[in-house]
């Protein structure tokens, strides 16, 4: 679902194997310079090989949510979210149509990720969680690289205004789903397997759990999109995470607006633990993204580079969209993009230097760089690598290098 097409413009095959691996987080942002220049300086934290999760993200104190707070964070929407889920919340920014999943429509008041039970309102930490975390294998950033504590507090504030359920219904009690099982063995998975089979969970998610039951192409969620059931055999697709309390948490409360229903009812607290660590147990974890970030394409040892450019992107464009270098240098480049495109990330190669200068699937906290000689003077024009630009989809992901010919 997340291995967006990819179209290479040189017809390589190679490159672009791997890329699908790297499906992880997601996102467009409509980004401030400032927020490039934290994404720039970000790029040294790099990737942990900590799954990504909901539940394991600890949301600090709130503070008061003041009419100030809100008023804030009303300036923090427009200047960061607006452009996919739309100035008035209601998921028509300029990029909603290129996402799928859609944006959010806040103004309904559903939400899908949150410790409630059923319909019941999330809570202002769950709100948090999810601005803070993103949302992953889809668009939605993980916004704790990008904005402060108090941004994303001031945000939460602003969400609670788009839908005045969060007054008339106030906000839900979290669930107690107990501890985690201190012990997960085989014993426990094939409980959790009779579980599954007695719950119908294959109905939708298959059998064998490859999200392929025979309801599976009938779903739709409540803005009537077609909706896939998760596979579980692909960790990185997992939205809120690809833990046992994350995969607990969705058998417990169910995912609102989504045909996912919620089990809390139906099963024990046990059995619920029991089926997450057959759900879990599933993964191939070759396909959970993490790892070092890439070296791209060098050819040779170059040695140290003579020319070292910090390469962003935002809102779909190069920042800087022109690089100037003199004949003869080596020319590093690093490029850490403010988004992840529609999900496989951002990249970059250039006509005329192809076969040494390509990389793809750079990611919010997930940087490329490569290294090349730029032995041909001229002017050429680089590109994403991914499918931005290839298409008419991204026409501005496009820049220039000019290589100054040597002095003879
Ligand atoms: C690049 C597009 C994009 C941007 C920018 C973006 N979002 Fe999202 N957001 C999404 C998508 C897509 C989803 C839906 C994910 C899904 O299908 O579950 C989403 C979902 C959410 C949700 C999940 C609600 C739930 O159901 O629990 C919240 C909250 C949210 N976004 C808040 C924000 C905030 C706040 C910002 C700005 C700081 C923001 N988003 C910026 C694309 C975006
Ligand atoms: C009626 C169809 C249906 C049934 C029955 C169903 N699911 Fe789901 N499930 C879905 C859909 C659709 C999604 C995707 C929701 C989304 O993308 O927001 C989903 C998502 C999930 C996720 C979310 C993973 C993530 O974070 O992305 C888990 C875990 C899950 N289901 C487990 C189960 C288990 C276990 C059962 C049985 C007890 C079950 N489901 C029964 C339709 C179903």
């Amino acid at each position: 679902m997340n291995s967006t097409r990819r179209t290479p413009r040189a017809g390589y095959a190679s490159p672009f194997i791997g890329v699908g691996l790297a499906g992880v987080l997601l996102l467009f942002g409509a980004c401030s310079a400032k927020v490039a220049d934290r994404a720039a300086s970000g790029a040294g934290a790099q990737a942990d090989a900590v799954p990504l999760s909901w539940m394991h993200f600890d949301p600090p104190e709130p503070p008061p949510m003041t009419a100030e707070l809100e008023a804030e964070g009303r300036q923090v929407f427009q200047d960061h979210c607006a452009g996919c889920h739309g100035e008035t919340g209601a998921a028509d920014g300029v990029c909603a149509v290129f996402l799928s999943p859609q944006p959010r429509d806040f103004t309904t008041g559903i939400y899908r990720f949150k410790t409630t039970p059923g319909g019941q309102m999330p809570t202002d930490e769950d709100l948090f969680r999810t601005v803070s975390v993103g949302v992953q294998s889809t668009g939605m950033p993980p916004w704790q690289y990008l904005l402060s504590e108090h941004e994303r507090w001031a945000l939460v504030a602003h969400l609670k205004t788009f839908s005045d359920r969060f007054e008339s219904r106030g906000a839900g009690t979290p669930v107690d789903l107990g501890s985690e099982p201190a012990k997960v063995d085989a014993e426990t998975i094939a409980r959790g397997r009779e579980m599954y089979e007695k719950a119908g969970c294959g109905k939708c998610h298959g059998a064998t759990g490859y999200g392929d039951g025979p309801s599976a192409l009938t779903l739709k969620d409540s803005f009537g999109n077609a909706i896939p059931p998760r596979n579980y055999h692909k960790a990185s697709d997992f939205k809120r995470g690809h833990t046992l309390p994350d995969i607990a948490l969705t058998i417990y409360t169910g995912n609102n607006g989504t045909p996912m229903p919620a089990f809390n009812e139906a099963l024990s607290e046990e059995e619920i633990w029991e089926l997450a660590a057959y759900v879990y147990s599933l993964a191939e974890l070759r396909f959970a993204g993490g790892g070092t970030p890439a070296a791209a394409v060098t050819g040779r040892d170059l040695g140290e580079p003579d020319v070292v450019i910090e390469l962003t992107e935002r809102q779909w464009k190069f920042i800087p969209d022109e690089i100037r270098v003199h004949q003869g240098q080596v020319v590093r480049i690093n490029f850490q993009p403010t988004d992840n495109g529609l999900g496989v990330g951002h990249g970059f190669a250039i006509d005329g230097y192809d076969k040494s200068v390509f990389m793809n699937g750079a990611l919010v906290q997930r940087p490329k760089s490569v290294t090349f000689l730029a032995d041909k003077a001229g002017t050429f024009s680089f590109y994403c690598a991914t499918q931005c630009s290839t298409g008419p989809l991204h026409p501005k992901m496009n820049g220039k290098l000019i290589v100054e010919p040597a002095e003879s």
